[in-house]
């Protein structure tokens, strides 16, 4: 556990935990304040992330953004960050060595930010931070507290991309997490 985020940071540019780091341009950390009220926690970067090192800009990002803001959630007033820190190729779903060898990056991030309420984005995220028994198509939209924190497991916005259907169920997790952050204002 780092106290800063800086040592964590310089640890995370430097690991080599798993192979994921053979073929990294930047690792993608994660962005937004860092005492946001909610975290968004994705799956991992994609070409675009990884190019630029900031989760969430591609074509999935873009959406979620519009989204958010369509609710009058500043991505800049969350905290968004991803299972894995760096690119799986091909954007293959991360496999388990790879998940479990970053988890710690990440459950230190929750622990520097200490955040109320964490949305997952699709079912690596949920399985990873929740449990493998948990499926995305029945958690989804519902709340399941854990040590005091809130978590609303949703669509992955890629998924969005290829179910146009999915996109009202998504608005409508996001509107229940704009819900309940005013309990935590
Ligand atoms: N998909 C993710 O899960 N995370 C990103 O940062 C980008 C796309």
């Amino acid at each position: 556990m780092y106290e800063t985020w800086e040592e964590l940071e310089a640890s995370i540019k430097q690991c080599n935990k798993c192979k994921l780091c053979q073929n990294r341009t930047n690792i993608v950390f994660g962005t937004g304040n860092k005492q946001a009220k909610v975290m968004l926690i994705g799956e991992g970067p994609g070409a675009d992330e990884d190019k630029e090192g900031i989760p969430f800009v591609g074509k999935a990002g873009q959406l979620m953004n519009k989204a958010l803001a369509g609710l009058g959630l500043n991505r800049e007033e969350l905290y968004i960050a991803n299972i894995v820190k760096c690119r799986p190729p091909s954007n293959r779903v991360p496999e388990e060595d790879e998940a479990n060898a970053c988890l710690d990056y990440l459950r230190n991030q929750v622990l520097l930010v200490k955040p109320s309420i964490i949305v997952l984005l699709g079912s690596t995220a949920l399985k990873n931070i929740l449990g493998k028994e948990y499926g995305i198509t029945s958690a989804r939209g519902t709340w399941i507290e854990k040590k005091g924190i809130f978590y609303m497991p949703t669509w992955h916005p890629a998924a969005l991309l290829r179910d146009e259907n999915k996109k009202i169920e998504f608005w409508n997790d996001l509107k229940e997490v704009k819900k309940k952050m005013q309990e935590f204002i």
